[in-house]
């Protein structure tokens, strides 16, 4: 079994042991001057001096935001707990305080650095680093570490209690499930390597969401698929959902939407599952539309449209935010007609 725990474990016990350099030479991406010490490995900031390029990627990346970003920090003030940031910002101290290692979320040291030794997949010949090369480096379960957990019971300090039994973010069983020959990295890591694009990018969120309009006797169907093989769309957790909306531009007000996303309500410590219109990988949906609502004329336009909303929580001082992952416009006479099943 996959717990967050075990492998928090292993990130949390990262005590950066301070190595005795200070004044490491500045070299660029790559062609850095052979070095005879050792970078200190107990900064983040200071891997920028030679990872210029991975640097900038990860600061425009999610996990560089993850301990600071306003959905969190809201979240996180009504019950500011170790456990949130054994996940959002591990290296950092769990009170309410900004610290320079909350500020950087998800970094460097986080992944690479464990009681002071750098950990990565392979070591480059040029490397000034003694690094520990492991082929399970970045493999899916270092992600499953974070990505997969099921809903917790927290002290009213913020501490974990224990875990329930329904998952709270599933990517990791999903994938897992999914029988992918990929691993997180080939997709995530792929083109912009430490930006780690998802849900916020979206020509990431097109890789995954398919989708066709046509006409039937009645109005339109518009057909939805997951082309990902690998997790649900949307994955991740349950704070979140895409919603497709079908208008008319002649008559706006008979917006029609349909809403892909995992809803669980209850008491805390015994969720229950209220409506889950993800996509498991290579599935498909059908939403149907009665045209009517539409003013269905030969001459109207449509427009099909997707959003990626952030911060689902009713409550209205929640931060929201959202994404517009595509939007296309159609002369009703074209769409093509359905083919009958
Ligand atoms: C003085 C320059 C310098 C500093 C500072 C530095 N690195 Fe490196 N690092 C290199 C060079 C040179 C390589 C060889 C590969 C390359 O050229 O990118 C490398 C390689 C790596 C690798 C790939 C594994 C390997 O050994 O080839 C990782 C991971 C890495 N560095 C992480 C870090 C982290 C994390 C920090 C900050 C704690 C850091 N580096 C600071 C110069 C530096
Ligand atoms: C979420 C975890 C994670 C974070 C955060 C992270 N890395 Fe990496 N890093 C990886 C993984 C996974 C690989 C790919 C391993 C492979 O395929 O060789 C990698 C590879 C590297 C490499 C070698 C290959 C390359 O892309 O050049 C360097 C250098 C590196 N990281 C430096 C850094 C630096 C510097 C930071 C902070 C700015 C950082 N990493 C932050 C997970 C992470
Ligand atoms: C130490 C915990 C941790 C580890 C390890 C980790 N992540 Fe993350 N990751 C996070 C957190 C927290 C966020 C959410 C940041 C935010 O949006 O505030 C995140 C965000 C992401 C996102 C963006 C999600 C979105 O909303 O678009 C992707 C993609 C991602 N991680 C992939 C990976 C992959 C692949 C790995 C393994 C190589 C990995 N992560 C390892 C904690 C982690
Ligand atoms: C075959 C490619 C592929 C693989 C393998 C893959 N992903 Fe993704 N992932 C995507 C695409 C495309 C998206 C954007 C669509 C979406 O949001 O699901 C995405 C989205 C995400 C998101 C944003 C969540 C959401 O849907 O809102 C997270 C987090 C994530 N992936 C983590 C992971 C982790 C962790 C793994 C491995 C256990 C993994 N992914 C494996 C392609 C992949
Ligand atoms: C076991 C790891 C883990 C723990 C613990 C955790 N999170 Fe997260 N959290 C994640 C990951 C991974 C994501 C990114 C995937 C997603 O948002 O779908 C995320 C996303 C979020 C987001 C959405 C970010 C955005 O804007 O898209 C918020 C808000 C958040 N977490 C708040 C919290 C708070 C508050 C706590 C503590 C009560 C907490 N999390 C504990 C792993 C964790």
């Amino acid at each position: 079994m996959y717990t967050s725990s075990s492998i928090l474990a292993v990130l949390l016990g990262t005590t950066l042991a301070l190595v005795a350099s200070c004044d490491v030479p500045i070299a660029s991406e790559a062609q850095a001057k052979p070095l005879t010490r050792e970078p200190r490995l107990d900064s983040n900031a200071s891997c920028k001096e030679c990872h210029k390029a991975v640097f900038s990627r990860w600061r425009s990346s999610r996990h560089s935001k993850a301990g600071r970003n306003p959905a969190f920090d809201f979240e996180y003030n009504s019950h500011p707990g170790k456990w949130c940031m054994g996940c959002h910002a591990p290296r950092s101290t769990a009170d309410l305080k900004l610290t320079p290692a909350r500020r950087q979320g998800v970094d460097c040291l986080t992944c690479h650095v464990q009681d002071g030794i750098l950990h990565s997949r392979s070591r480059a010949p040029s490397s000034p680093h003694k690094t520990k090369a492991r082929e399970d480096f970045g493999g899916p379960e270092m992600c499953a570490g974070c990505h997969q957990f099921n809903f917790p019971v927290l002290s009213p300090k913020g501490d974990l209690v224990r875990y329930t039994k329904q998952p709270m973010q599933n990517t990791f069983a999903e994938f897992r499930d999914s029988g992918s020959g990929a691993e997180c990295i080939d997709c995530h890591m792929q083109r912009d390597g430490h930006r780690f694009p998802g849900a916020y990018v979206s020509e990431k969120v097109l890789e995954a969401l398919k989708v066709d309009l046509c006409r039937d006797a009645t109005g339109y169907q518009v057909a939805i698929e997951n082309a990902l093989s690998a997790h649900n769309l949307p994955s991740g957790g349950v704070n979140r959902a895409i919603v497709l909306s079908l208008e008319s531009e002649e008559n706006p007000s008979g917006r029609r939407h349909y809403r892909m996303e995992r809803l669980y309500d209850g008491p805390v410590g015994a969720r229950k599952k209220r409506k889950d219109t993800t996509l498991q990988p290579g599935a498909k949906a059908t939403w149907k539309i009665a045209g009517t609502l539409l003013g269905l004329g030969k001459q109207e336009r449509l427009i099909l449209a997707a959003q990626f909303y952030f911060g689902t929580d009713p409550n209205p001082k929640a931060p929201k935010a959202k994404v517009q992952v595509f939007k296309r416009g159609y002369a009703a006479q074209d769409i093509e007609r359905c083919e009958l099943p």
